[in-house]
């Protein structure tokens, strides 16, 4: 799968998202900040709610947030497929985990390329999915950490989606032969280039070596 962030793009947001929904991408990737967890914030709740409610593309949620079960009821009514959380944030994740599988929408978390990968264990049988970064989170646009492939490959055969998120481009595709990651996310590689299904045919080569 290809899921392609809105976060930086040579566009506007509207003709982002409209891009994006008229391209070859899998999913909508939905970063989501507060300025606590991240010292960032991009969107509004209200305002991403009204961008996606009727979004024909499924959505694949990354919430680089401290509390994300104040967003969760909202979110969850939303066409939304995957929802991903952070581990070292201020909400109970047992809590977070049973409301996202209720739902039915597949739960994620995210390592991020600073911390250490076992952190997961214990959840990795509570889980569907795991994110793993290439970036530390934040903003779109950042050079791809190469610790992110030992992440990959510690997490190959513990029988997990894996997803792949920030600094991906045509060159660190290279580093990901022989590993299995069903969720591949760009954000300024796909939306940095005037013809966003150019970029995402060209990442989808990735699944046509590798699955
Ligand atoms: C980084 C975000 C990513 C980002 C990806 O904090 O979670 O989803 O938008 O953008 P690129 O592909 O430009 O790193
Ligand atoms: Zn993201």
């Amino acid at each position: 799968m290809i899921s392609v962030s809105y976060l930086k793009s040579m566009y506007s947001k509207e003709e982002t998202l409209a891009k994006i929904m008229a391209s070859e991408a899998d999913f909508l990737h939905v970063d989501l900040m507060d300025n606590t967890y991240v010292p960032y914030t991009n969107f509004t709740l209200n305002e991403l709610l009204l961008d996606l409610k009727d979004s024909k593309k499924p959505l694949d949620v990354h919430l680089m947030v401290d509390n994300p079960l104040k967003y969760l009821p909202y979110l969850l009514k939303l066409n939304v497929k995957i929802i991903t959380v952070h581990l070292n944030i201020k909400d109970n994740l047992g809590k977070i985990i049973s409301l996202v599988k209720k739902s039915n929408v597949l739960m994620g978390l995210a390592i991020n390329p600073s911390e250490d990968v076992h952190l997961l264990d214990p959840y990795l049988d509570k889980i569907d999915y795991v994110l793993v970064m290439g970036v530390n989170p934040g903003m779109g646009g950042q050079p791809f950490k190469m610790n992110a492939i030992n992440n990959l490959k510690y997490l190959q055969d513990k029988n997990i989606l894996l997803g792949l998120d920030g600094g991906v481009n045509g060159e660190v595709l290279k580093y990901l032969e022989g590993l299995k990651i069903a969720n591949l996310v760009s954000g300024s590689y796909v939306c940095m280039h005037p013809v966003f299904d150019e970029k995402i045919r060209e990442l989808k080569k990735y699944f046509s070596k590798n699955n």
